[in-house]
């Protein structure tokens, strides 16, 4: 067993997503957003912790009136593969009769962004629709052809980290979307 080393994983890995490419898909994303959610009075609800950096960079391109709130939910636990959703924080906001955009770092397979959604509604939301950074390519949705919203980039089956999404908690500050080397996927 070789040590966890987040420099060596960081030096190995493989820039799919410079940070100047995020950036101009996030400008386009808020452009649309801007068109869509401008006399809707929405609450943009960041899904932490890997929706942070994406929500920052949103927000204040959004130019109309809006409130914030968080909810931090996990799937991963720190871990490549999981399957239950844990909540450690619901939103604080009265989300009754309110538009909600849900702003998360990715679409894997779905779970979360279902589960959150549905407890949005559950809380008599007037609309849920969901942003995205990234979604991964692959044929393990939780629903056949589940998509956000709004996504940002199409990304292919690896595991990532960068821009929110993390490695074994470190590197959501890494400034683009990484792919983990090969060696580093069975750490
Ligand atoms: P889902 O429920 O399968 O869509 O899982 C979504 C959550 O898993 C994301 O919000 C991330 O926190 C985490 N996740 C999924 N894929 C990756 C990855 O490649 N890198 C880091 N985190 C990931
Ligand atoms: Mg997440």
């Amino acid at each position: 067993m070789t040590l966890f080393d987040p420099s060596a994983i960081y030096q190995r890995a493989e820039c799919l997503f410079s940070q100047e490419q995020i950036s101009a898909v996030i400008e386009k994303i808020a452009a649309e957003i801007n068109l869509q959610f401008v006399d809707k009075n929405p609450i943009v609800i960041s899904i932490l912790n890997g929706g942070l950096i994406l929500t920052g960079q949103l927000l204040t391109q959004l130019n109309f009136p809006l409130q914030v709130d968080y909810l931090h939910a996990s799937r991963y636990q720190n871990k490549i593969r999981g399957e239950s959703l844990h909540w450690k924080t619901y939103p604080q906001l009265d989300l009754n009769s309110r538009h909600i955009l849900l702003v998360d770092d990715i679409l894997d397979e779905g779970y979360t962004l279902v589960a959150v959604k549905e407890y949005c509604l559950g809380q008599q939301a007037a609309s849920v629709q969901t942003l995205v950074l990234a979604d991964k390519k692959h044929q393990r949705k939780a629903q056949e052809n589940l998509k956000a919203d709004f996504t940002g980039l199409e990304i292919p089956d690896r595991f990532v980290f960068g821009y929110g999404l993390d490695y074994q908690g470190y590197w959501r500050n890494a400034p683009g979307i990484f792919a983990l080397h090969k060696e580093d996927e069975k750490s």
